[in-house]
């Protein structure tokens, strides 16, 4: 159910500059058809319901006549593009962003088509009191430590571990401070052990099954038996 608050202001990142690997197909996964519409679509259609102002949408170099038109053609997004890795995308898209001068932007994978209203709601409210929020569930399975050859050293303990997934809500001005100076790896792959290396704190707001991440070609026919479930649900 919508908030009778409304929103505080935000902008967003699409990084959808990724090759898509593990899901195969001639087509990036971001930009193939998940439950009638292109897979970064249904992120944007989902971030304009909430209020979204500006969109950068990170791009694969020469694919942004592609990018844009799998998103919708939406007035509030322009393109940039992508780098080799996800944290040179997320950068180049904080770099655009920065010409909106927001004060709250969240970083969002175009291959989680699946964003609740309520997890936006959420990251924002928590906001208020961190530079960073993230969406994190639980780990439900007991975990082995593994070595090289798959032979079980240990066990990690699941009640300090949880699953992160994207939208990552920032205040504007400490991600992009974090990421000019991060020294770390080149992908450090999540932008909240970024903020968190620059000093800014992280919240973790519960996330959602749906936010699943579209990672292998079987993802996408699992799509239809989730949206029959769902319906079934009500
Ligand atoms: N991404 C990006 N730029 C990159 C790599 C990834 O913008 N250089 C984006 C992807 O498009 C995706 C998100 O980051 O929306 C999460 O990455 P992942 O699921 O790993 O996507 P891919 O890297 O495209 O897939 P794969 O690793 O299987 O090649
Ligand atoms: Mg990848």
């Amino acid at each position: 159910m919508a908030s009778e608050t409304p929103l505080p202001a935000f902008s967003a990142i699409i990084v959808a500059a990724g090759k898509g690997l593990r899901a195969g197909g001639d087509t990036p996964k971001q930009f193939r058809k998940w439950r009638g519409k292109p897979v970064v679509m249904h992120s944007v259609d989902a971030l304009n319901a909430a209020g979204c102002g500006s969109i950068v949408i990170v791009a694969p170099p020469g694919l942004h006549a592609e990018a844009l038109a799998a998103a919708g053609e939406p007035a509030n997004a322009v393109t940039v593009d992508g780098g080799v890795t996800r944290q040179e995308s997320v950068r180049a898209g904080l770099e655009r962003i920065g010409e909106k001068k927001p004060e709250r932007v969240l970083i969002h994978d175009a291959a989680r088509p699946d964003l609740p209203m309520a997890v936006i709601e959420r990251l924002l409210a928590a906001l208020e009191t961190h530079a960073g929020a993230i969406p994190a569930l639980p780990v439900v399975d007991s975990l082995a430590v593994s070595d090289s050859n798959s032979t079980m050293t240990g066990k990690a303990d699941r009640e300090i571990l949880r699953r992160v997934q994207t939208p990552q809500a920032f205040r504007y001005a400490d991600i992009v401070a974090a990421h000019r100076s991060w020294t770390g790896a080149l992908d450090a792959g999540d932008d909240a052990q970024v903020l968190m290396a620059g000093g800014g704190s992280v919240a973790l707001v519960q996330g959602d099954e749906r936010l699943k991440k579209m990672t292998f070609a079987q993802d996408f026919a699992d799509g239809r038996t989730v949206a029959q479930f769902r319906v079934g649900q009500g």
